[in-house]
């Protein structure tokens, strides 16, 4: 049976990068004659223009029956002011949520040569290879009861921390696992000084350890282990950590790379089914002007490959053309040291023409 890839380029620099990204994989579709079927739908700001919602139920559908959806991004301006649930945001929480992508793993590397992009001194992150595993449909994002109320004396807002065992349990799982898979380090983050929840997550991690018996286990408490991410970041190998606090932390790794621009990340199930986006936003500043780089979203075709598709071979591939492209001095706008550098629609190209010298 046929695998259905979804792409939702969403807004912004959103849909030329995905633009880029399919081209990438159309070619691996007829160079590894793939059975797959690949359809592309409006989501976001875009989405709410054409039809007043950031995600319309037959997109939710959609993306319901696929193996794996290829995001772009969301967002922009003009959009900024809408309520609530019709904000494009909501179309990524909603995704999210009702597809049960509790795994978001969000790798930060560096590549040497472009650590002169980095704010960090070359000696400090140099060879910098960090996966951070959040857990992305619980916590605080989605904790209930929650509420804005203003019509009492104070008026008043709250939000609600909440982790069962199960939701703890599903993500350290990932987390040790991808640990085995790499250098055998994992560090758990939260904030068990202050937080009922942090102390609880803490002592389910430290008890599943005695079943990762090979893996260095270790906590660090969150403003700590943002610290650290900045001191020293190559003591760490795989982040745990919930849904808020790692979204700060990986935006904190992100820039650590100096290059946003590079980064890709998926967002798994428990059958590996995903969803995969760069990390980046949708940069309205750049839109449409053919600057994007679209590196992230070309790596996160690549983890689609790998973890929802099954074509770990392809993945590799095109993991090894960004290296090449790289090394051989190619760069894009934002990673770029002499001015010069490709434009978007000229990337895919050279990505491609690299894969076929392979
Ligand atoms: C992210 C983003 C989202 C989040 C926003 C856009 C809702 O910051 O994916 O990291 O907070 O999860
Ligand atoms: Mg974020």
């Amino acid at each position: 049976m046929s695998k259905k890839v979804l792409v939702l380029p969403g807004d912004g620099i959103g849909q030329e990068v995905t633009a880029s990204a399919v081209e990438v994989l159309d070619f691996i579709i007829d160079e590894y004659s793939l059975d797959f079927k690949v359809t592309s739908m409006n989501v976001g700001g875009t989405a709410y223009d054409e039809s007043g919602s950031p995600i319309p139920d037959n997109v939710l559908d959609a993306a319901k029956e696929s193996d794996a959806i290829l995001f772009g991004a969301v967002g922009g301006p003009e959009w900024d002011d809408l309520d609530w649930d019709d904000r494009p945001e909501n179309a990524l929480l909603r995704l999210r949520k009702e597809l049960n992508l509790f795994a978001n793993l969000r790798p930060a590397f560096l590549f040497n040569e472009l650590s002169d992009a980095s704010p960090l001194k070359k000696e400090i992150i140099n060879d910098l290879d960090i996966l951070i595993v959040r857990e992305l449909t619980g916590g605080i994002y989605f904790g209930e009861p929650r509420g804005i109320f203003l019509d009492k004396e104070p008026n008043y807002a709250f939000n609600t921390m909440i982790y069962n065992e199960e939701e703890i349990r599903r993500i350290a799982r990932i987390a040790f696992e991808s640990a085995q898979k790499r250098n055998k380090k994992l560090c758990s983050v939260e904030k068990a000084n202050v937080l009922e929840v942090s102390k609880f997550w803490r002592s389910i991690v430290t008890e599943m350890s005695e079943d990762y018996p090979d893996i260095e286990l270790s906590h660090q408490l969150a403003d700590n282990a943002a610290m650290q991410l900045v001191l020293n970041p190559n003591q760490f190998d795989v982040i745990v950590s919930s849904n808020l606090f790692g979204d700060i932390l990986s935006d904190i790794a992100a820039t650590l790379t100096g290059s946003i621009g590079m980064l890709p990340s998926a967002s798994l199930d428990s059958s590996f089914k995903g969803m995969f986006e760069p990390c980046h936003g949708s940069a309205p500043d750049i839109a449409g002007r053919n600057l994007a780089n679209p590196l992230a979203m070309i790596s996160s075709l690549s983890m689609a490959l790998k973890y929802s598709l099954n074509e770990e071979e392809a993945a590799n591939k095109i993991d090894k053309a960004i290296r090449k492209f790289i090394e051989s001095g190619n760069r894009t706008i934002d990673i770029t040291t002499d001015k010069k550098y490709l434009k978007t629609s000229e990337v895919a190209k050279k990505i491609i023409e690299m894969i076929k010298d392979e």
